[in-house]
Parts: C-alpha cells; sequence; structure tokens
C-alpha cells in the first residue's frame, strides 16, 4: 500500500506542524538556558550498541528493534532509544576530553516494533537530554527540574513525578538472590515472558502488566529496601535537592525502566489524566553505561520526553497552543504586467521579512481576495494595470476593509512599520 503510512507512523502535516515546533522549541530554549548543548546522531546504528547498551534481555532489543542487514552485510538497527547513540559519540569524540561535566540535549525519532494504539507507536519522538561526568546527585535533581520546567513552560497541568532507586552492580547482585528467592515458589504462575525474565532480568517482573504476574508479587522485595548506603545517601540527597526546588514527588519502588543500564535513580513523570499508560518521561542514571559501551569510566544522568505523549497532554487538557501567522500580505493581480510589478514587489517584502505571497494560478480577482482570506494575510496589495502605470497599488486591510492608493516605491516601508507597530 504505497498511499497509506506503515502501521504506528504518523505523518505531521502544515496544518499541525506548528503544535510540533512550539512543543521543540520550548524544549530546545528552557534546556538551553539550564546549559544544555543540542547534538543530533544517525538514525541507525551498528546494532551491538543497542545490544550492549540497552541490554539484550531487554523488551526493546528482544522484541521490538528494526534490524536489517545493510548492503555491506553489516547488522543495522533503527534507533530504539536515544541514550545509547549518545554514548556512542560521547567516547567516539572523546567528549570525556573536555571539562566535564557535558550537558547535551537531542530532538530524534525512535522505532520500537510495538502494538501501536493511543500514545504508543512503531516511530515516535524524544526530546532527550544527557549528562556526562557528573555524580552528585544534584545533577539528577538538574535534570527532573529541567523535565519538569518543560512541561510547565508549556503549560501542562496535573504532573505527577514518580522517583525510586535501582541501586547499582553491587546491591543488586545481592537482591537478585533475594528476589529470584521469593518468585522461586510462584515461577509457575508467571507469564511466559516472566518466566524467561526469571533466570535472565528478573526485577523486569515487577513491572509486568499482566495481573497474574501483579497478583504474585503483593510481597515482593523492593530494591529500595535492599539498596547500599551510597545508594540510599544518593536518594536521600537527591529528595533533598528537589525539596530544596519545591519540587513535589513521589517515592514508587516499583519503578524499575524498561531498559537495563539505569542504576541509583530511576524517575518518570506522568499526567494524572493519562495515568502510567500515558508516561510523558523517563529516565534515570546509568553510571556504567559509557564503560560498558568502551569507554572511560563516566557517571551518566539523562531523560527522554515522548513529543507525541506531550501534543496528546496538551490536547486532552485544552491547552492553546499559538497559531503562527502565515501570512501579512498577499498580492492580487490583475493581468501579465501587474503580475510582473507585483512579482517584484513580493522580493521586496520579504526581504524586509514582510510574509507575503501572490497569486500563481490563474483566478479572478474575487477568488484571489477568498484566497487570501483562506491565507488569514493581514493586507491585499491589488494591482492593475492603471495602477502599474500610476506607480501605485491598492493596499487593503483585511481586518477592518480600510483601503487606500499608496506610491508603490513606499508600499513596503508604510506595510513594515504597520505590521511592527501591530505586534
Ligand atoms: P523510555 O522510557 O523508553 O526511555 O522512553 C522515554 C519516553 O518516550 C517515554 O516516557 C514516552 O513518553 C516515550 N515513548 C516511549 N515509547 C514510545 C512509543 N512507542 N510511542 C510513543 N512514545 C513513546 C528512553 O528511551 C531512555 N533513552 C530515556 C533516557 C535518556 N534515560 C536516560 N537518558
Amino acid at each position: 500500500m504505497i498511499t497509506k503510512a506503515p502501521r504506528g507512523t504518523h505523518d505531521v502535516l502544515p496544518s499541525d506542524v506548528y503544535k510540533w515546533n512550539y512543543i521543540e522549541n520550548i524544549a530546545k530554549s528552557v534546556a538551553e538556558k539550564y546549559g544544555f548543548k543540542e547534538m543530533r546522531t544517525p538514525v541507525f546504528e551498528h546494532t551491538e550498541l543497542f545490544e550492549r547498551g540497552i541490554g539484550e534481555t531487554t523488551d526493546v532489543v528482544e522484541k521490538e528493534m528494526y534490524t536489517f542487514e545493510d548492503k555491506g552485510k553489516r547488522s543495522i538497527t533503527l534507533k530504539p532509544e536515544g541514550t545509547a547513540s549518545v554514548v556512542r559519540t560521547f567516547i567516539e569524540h572523546k567528549l570525556y576530553a573536555d571539562s566535564q561535566p557535558t550537558k547535551l540535549f537531542y530532538i530524534t525519532p525512535v522505532f520500537r516494533y510495538e502494538k501501536p494504539q493511543a500514545g504508543r507507536y512503531r516511530e515516535h519522538h524524544q526530546f532527550g537530554v544527557e549528562v556526562f561526568g557528573a555524580s552528585n546527585p544534584s545533577i539528577d535533581a538538574e535534570v527532573i527540574n529541567l523535565a519538569m520546567t518543560i512541561y510547565q513552560s508549556l503549560g501542562i497541568k496535573q504532573l505527577e513525578l514518580r522517583i525510586n532507586n535501582i541501586g547499582c552492580p553491587i546491591c543488586r547482585e545481592a537482591y537478585h538472590k533475594e528476589l529470584k528467592n521469593y518468585l522461586s515458589e510462584k515461577v509457575n504462575n508467571l507469564c511466559t515472558t516472566c518466566l524467561s525474565r526469571y533466570d535472565r532480568n528478573p526485577m523486569r517482573i515487577i513491572d509486568c502488566k499482566v495481573d497474574k504476574c501483579q497478583e504474585q508479587l503483593t510481597e515482593v522485595p523492593l530494591m529500595i529496601d535492599h539498596i547500599c548506603d551510597e545508594c540510599h545517601d544518593h536518594f536521600n540527597e537527591l529528595k533533598k535537592y528537589l525539596e530544596a526546588l519545591e519540587i513535589n514527588y513521589t517515592v514508587d519502588p516499583k519503578i524499575v525502566r524498561g531498559l537495563d543500564y539505569y542504576t541509583k535513580t530511576a524517575f518518570e513523570i506522568i499526567t494524572e489524566e493519562a495515568g502510567k499508560k500515558g508516561t510523558l518521561c523517563g529516565g534515570g542514571r546509568y553510571d556504567k553505561l559509557v564503560e560498558d559501551c568502551g569507554g572511560p569510566k563516566t557517571p551518566g544522568v539523562g531523560f527522554g520526553m515522548g513529543l507525541e505523549r506531550a501534543l496528546l497532554s496538551l490536547e486532552n487538557q485544552q491547552i492553546d497552543i499559538p497559531k503562527p501567522k502565515n501570512t501579512d500580505a498577499f498580492i492580487v493581480t490583475m493581468g501579465e504586467s501587474a503580475s510582473l510589478v507585483g512579482f517584484k514587489l513580493l522580493k521586496m517584502m520579504r526581504d524586509q521579512s514582510i510574509k507575503a505571497d501572490q497569486n500563481h494560478v490563474t483566478r479572478s480577482v474575487k477568488a484571489q481576495f477568498k484566497y487570501a482570506d483562506k491565507l488569514s494575510a493581514t493586507y491585499t496589495i491589488v494591482i492593475g494595470d492603471e495602477e502599474v502605470n500610476n506607480n501605485v497599488v491598492l493596499l487593503k486591510n483585511m481586518l477592518t476593509g480600510e483601503q487606500e492608493q499608496v506610491s508603490y516605491d513606499d508600499v513596503v516601508n508604510i506595510l513594515k512599520e504597520r505590521l511592527i507597530e501591530g505586534e
């Protein structure tokens, strides 16, 4: 079906693209205020990067990656998330050699072969940030604060921040033993996916959405109760920093996150109306990832926010997204010489940053005015043979209906003044 987009993908039509620009511009400008710098990475990477980075036993790597062999017989994968690529860049370009921390942000398409539903797509877009080289909990709080501030700047309400500490490789090993011990008697009641998780990635069972699995977890030991002193102190410090900024949070010991690289802090931001299904943003600390991907020992922390979900929240909460003005002036012409004169005027206006357009198809004057209306043009400039001969144009304010004859040589300046004054 060449006339239908692939399942789970969506087009952004010209009538909607301003909404995306609005969200992206706000996210970018807030991130820049926080000292983050933008970066871009390729849409695809070597498959191994994600297998190593995200974890071979995660749903993302096991079931959801768009992986293919390229013509050079390399295994290539479309980015299933943004962090691993940024880590690869950090290592490849030796960004660790600069003064740390390195504070980066990006906007990227993300590809996951998931069952499409509202807010869940096979191609979605994320605004993400990653900070490298800082292990202080204040930077975790800074990253969380940045995410919250972006949502607040967008006007999204009823935000709920949930935090957890999911330990480090030291305390997690002992916890895994305890968890497996608890689950050992219940393992036959788990869904088939969790059955396979039991040996390979038991912590993910806690996050399973299947009812019969949740029923087995009523008294499940939780990581937060088994974290080592260092993780414990980190968590307490993080809470202090959040409290200093008066950011409300709840500790949710069941947050485990779907990607394996997290250590210590894990967090999610949801809106009450969407609930857990509509997680707006997820992130956390990953102090081993750079090393696991072949770089020097470097702590990291970041988040990814789904842009489609941000947009859904704006729409659900009926938040107005300001529509940019398309056309300041539309030139209505009658006859060939008027069209030529208008064409020159068009360039002069655009050179002065006036958003201008002209008729380019066969249309009556009436139809040209109708079209100008459709473009929501603030002014129309009418040019016929008489105007050409007298070096004048007819300037009409489309909002008030006022019409006046002005000199061709003055019209650009007149418009410029009025449009700037009218802003
Ligand atoms: P994630 O939780 O997998 O984390 O995704 C981040 C956000 O992307 C989610 O909270 C959600 O808003 C959105 N999202 C995820 N999957 C979909 C989907 N199928 N359709 C629509 N939106 C979706 C990461 O990807 C990590 N890389 C975040 C991170 C950065 N952690 C540290 N640094």
